[in-house]
């Protein structure tokens, strides 16, 4: 039996929602050689846009060659320049297997080099780049990699990253080598209209039914989070006999908090206590963390610490901050404090 609704992977095709405009614009970039970074929270569906719009690139363009690394793992400007060179090596298929250790910053010209052999353009693409951020002397490291590849006329750099501050500390910051360097591209979730009519669609495809509303609703619950929404969807469709209620999906949402419990309980108890309550108080709707009330309530001590603690979690990516609005960037985190923390 086919189960639909995928989760934790990437996904393409048939899983694969429209995205047409942020496919559409990634390809006009991919098509014209324009260097871009790409930001979202995790799990928002960077690595499936850019692993379908590799795919419209080939089919719209047959001198396009890809280089695909995820620099996840990378500590050093070292371990950087063996996976660049291992990558370039296998991707572009060379026919040889990369095994000299020594290798310098020279690797960082090879797509180039290559490009201009075989009369091609090449686009390589680093997932996780926000990581080059974490190196020791990381604005040297920077710099070294801006040189050669602001140099580099056949080559275009797709670099995208999920933590939002890294990233932005990286792409837009005055005077830092990557300032300027690309085109941003700020990856939004998939629209609740655009999930209505998937998660219907894909219902009705397996031999069972769902309404667009509840579909709607289905989505709503996990904000449009493209990672949940999917989940969600596949614990309902699970659960579905043929045609899906209301009740069915409360049900699946109730045990998909369940099945997450242990890893958010965990999540809680590396937090100070300040600031389970400063994530409470937030989830509350507080606006006026500073206020006397609210530094009592929810003992958050002094008014000092609460831009010492919005950074903290901003840094760990557990809240976003737009402007005076204060948000947990998790929407089921959220509603499990709201729903099961508090009860705890
Ligand atoms: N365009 C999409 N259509 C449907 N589901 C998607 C889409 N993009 C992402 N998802 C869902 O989100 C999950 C995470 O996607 P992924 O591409 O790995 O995100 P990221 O690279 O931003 O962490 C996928 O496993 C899938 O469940
Ligand atoms: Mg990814």
């Amino acid at each position: 039996m086919e189960i639909p609704f995928i989760y934790g992977k990437i996904v393409s095709d048939r899983d694969f929602t429209d995205r047409t405009q942020e496919s559409s614009k990634l390809l006009a970039n991919f098509l014209s050689q324009t260097n871009t970074a790409i930001i979202s929270p995790r799990r928002w569906g960077k690595s499936s846009l850019v692993n379908k719009v590799i795919k419209l690139a080939s089919e719209a363009n047959s001198k396009l060659l890809f280089v695909r690394m995820n620099a996840f793992k990378c500590e050093t400007p070292q371990e950087f320049y063996e996976l660049f060179a291992k990558r370039t090596v296998k991707d572009l298929s060379l026919g040889v297997d990369w095994r000299d250790a020594s290798v310098g910053e020279d690797v960082l010209n090879l797509p180039q080099l290559i490009a201009k052999k075989r009369k091609k353009k090449v686009i390589v693409c680093i997932d996780e780049f926000q990581q080059i951020g974490e190196f020791d002397q990381s604005s040297r490291f920077q710099k070294i990699l801006r040189n050669h590849w602001q140099e580099q006329t056949d080559v275009a750099y797709i670099l995208y990253g999920s933590k939002k501050h890294m990233m932005l500390n990286i792409f837009g910051e005055y005077g830092k080598p990557f300032y300027r360097f690309c085109d941003m591209m700020f990856l939004p979730k998939i629209d609740n209209q655009d999930w209505q009519e998937y998660i219907t669609r894909r219902f009705s495809e397996t031999g069972k039914a769902i309404s667009p509303e509840l579909s709607g609703k289905l989505a709503d619950i996990v904000d449009n989070h493209p990672y949940y929404v999917q989940q969600l969807a596949q614990y309902t469709w699970l659960r579905t006999p043929r045609k899906c209620t209301e009740d069915i999906v409360q049900s699946a949402f109730q045990s998909m908090l369940d099945s997450l419990n242990l890893q958010f309980v965990n999540l809680m108890d590396s937090l100070t206590e300040k600031q389970r309550g400063f994530l409470c108080a937030i989830c509350d709707g507080v606006r006026n963390f500073s206020s006397v009330e609210t530094l009592s309530r929810y003992r958050l001590g002094t008014s000092g610490n609460i831009r010492i603690m919005k950074n903290a979690l901003i840094k760990r990516d557990l809240i976003e901050v737009s402007g005076s609005i204060v948000d947990i960037q998790d929407p089921v985190f959220k509603q499990w404090i709201l729903k099961e923390y508090y009860s705890i």
